[in-house]
C-alpha cells in the first residue's frame, strides 16, 4: 500500500466506526504497521482538515470531517465499476473540463473525474462563462464510449439523467429543460457541458462536466442571475452533504452509462423524454442563426428534440438554446 492509501485505509477504519473510538492496537494490526506509524497517519488527517481525538486507552475517534469533496470522502462507499476508480481534486482550478482534458491526452482512463471547490473560468454551453463558488459541485468525468460522433448527445442525457436521480434523492424537485438545464421551480441549479473528441467515424473520448450549485449561498449569485439561478440549499433551507451527493451522481451516472454501453437506449430514451419538462410546453427557439416559436412534442432516439412548428412542418433540433414560453 502507498502511503496515500494507507492514510485512506485508516480514514476508512474510523469512518466505519460511526463516530466511535478503535484502538490503536486495532488499527495498528489491520494494516500490519506499527503504532506510531498510525500515529503519523492521523496527523496527516489532521493536515487535511479532519478533527481525529486520541484518547488513552480508548485510541481514535473520528469527530469531524472537513467539508470538501476530497477523493477518499467521495469514495467511502462508492459502488462503481467504471466512475471514480481515480478522482483527483483541486482547490481552484480554470475549469475541470480543461483539467480532464488534459488528462484523457495523456491516456488517462475512462471513468477518471476531476473535481474543483472553485472554478475561476468555469466554462458553459455556448462559450458563455459559468460561475462557480465555493459550496457547489464542480465536476468532470472522462468517457471513451465506443460509439460514432452522432450518438454524442446520448452522453447528455446519460448526465441529466445521473443529475436528476441524484438531485431527487436530496429531497428537491428538479426536472430538466432540454438540452441539459437542471431547473428547480423554473429556475437553473445546474448544468452539463459535454465535450467530445472525435477521429473519423469515432469518439475518442468524451468530457462531462457537471455544475450543480449544491450549497452555494444564494446571496453570491451575481446581479445577472439573482431569481434565474437557485441551489439545493436554498430550496431546502439547509445544506447537503457534498462528498455524499458527489458519490451519489457517479453511481446514477454509472447506471445510466451503462444503460448506454449495454444498448439499452430505447430505456434511456423514455426515461429522458419522461424528464423532460420541455415536451409538451411551448417554446422559443435560438440557434446562431435564427429564432423561432413552436411546440415542443418530442425527443427523437438520439436526443433531439422535436418541435412543431405548424400542423404540417416539424422541426428536429440538435443544438439552441431553449425557453419555454407556456
Ligand atoms: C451550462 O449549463 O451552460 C453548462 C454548465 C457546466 C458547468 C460545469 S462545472 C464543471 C465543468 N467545468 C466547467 O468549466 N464547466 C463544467
Amino acid at each position: 500500500m502507498s502511503p496515500k492509501d494507507r492514510t485512506t485505509h485508516l480514514l476508512f477504519a474510523l469512518k466505519d466506526a460511526r463516530g466511535g473510538f478503535v484502538s490503536g492496537e486495532t488499527l495498528s494490526k489491520a494494516q500490519g504497521i506499527s503504532r506510531t506509524a498510525i500515529w503519523k497517519q492521523v496527523a496527516a488527517l489532521r493536515r487535511l482538515g479532519y478533527e481525529i481525538e486520541a484518547t488513552p486507552r480508548r485510541g481514535y475517534r473520528l469527530a469531524g470531517a472537513p467539508d470538501l469533496l476530497l477523493p477518499q470522502e467521495i469514495a467511502y462507499g462508492l459502488n462503481t465499476r467504471i466512475l471514480g476508480k481515480e478522482i483527483r481534486h483541486l482547490d481552484s482550478v480554470t475549469s475541470t473540463n480543461g483539467v480532464v482534458k488534459s488528462l484523457a491526452e495523456a491516456g488517462a482512463e475512462e471513468g477518471t473525474i476531476v473535481v474543483a471547490e472553485v472554478q475561476t473560468g468555469g466554462k458553459g454551453r455556448l462559450g458563455r462563462g459559468w460561475f462557480s463558488p465555493r459550496g457547489g459541485v464542480w465536476l468532470s468525468v472522462l468517457l471513451r464510449p465506443a460509439i460514432e460522433p452522432i450518438d454524442g448527445p446520448k452522453l447528455t442525457m446519460v448526465a441529466g439523467l445521473g443529475c436528476l436521480a441524484a438531485l431527487a434523492q436530496t429531497g428537491v424537485p428538479a426536472a430538466m429543460e432540454w438540452p441539459n438545464d437542471l431547473m428547480i421551480r423554473g429556475r437553473k441549479v445546474g448544468g452539463i457541458l459535454l465535450e467530445v473528441t472525435t477521429e473519423p467515424g469515432l469518439i475518442e473520448y468524451a468530457v462531462v462536466g457537471i455544475g450543480i450549485n449544491l450549497n452555494v449561498d444564494e446571496a453570491v449569485f451575481p446581479a445577472d442571475l439573482r431569481g434565474k439561478a437557485t441551489s439545493v440549499k436554498a430550496e431546502l433551507g439547509r445544506p447537503v452533504d457534498r462528498p455524499a451527493f458527489a458519490r451519489n451522481l457517479l453511481e446514477e451516472l454509472e447506471r445510466w452509462y451503462l444503460a448506454l454501453k449495454e444498448d439499452r437506449t430505447d430505456e434511456m430514451v423514455s426515461a429522458w423524454r419522461d424528464a423532460l419538462g420541455t415536451i409538451g410546453k411551448r417554446v422559443e427557439v435560438a440557434t446562431l442563426h435564427e429564432r423561432f416559436t413552436g411546440d415542443a412534442i418530442d425527443i427523437d432516439a438520439r436526443g433531439s428534440l422535436v418541435i412543431r412548428l405548424s400542423p404540417r412542418e416539424t422541426r428536429t433540433l440538435q443544438a439552441g438554446d431553449v425557453t419555454i414560453i407556456r
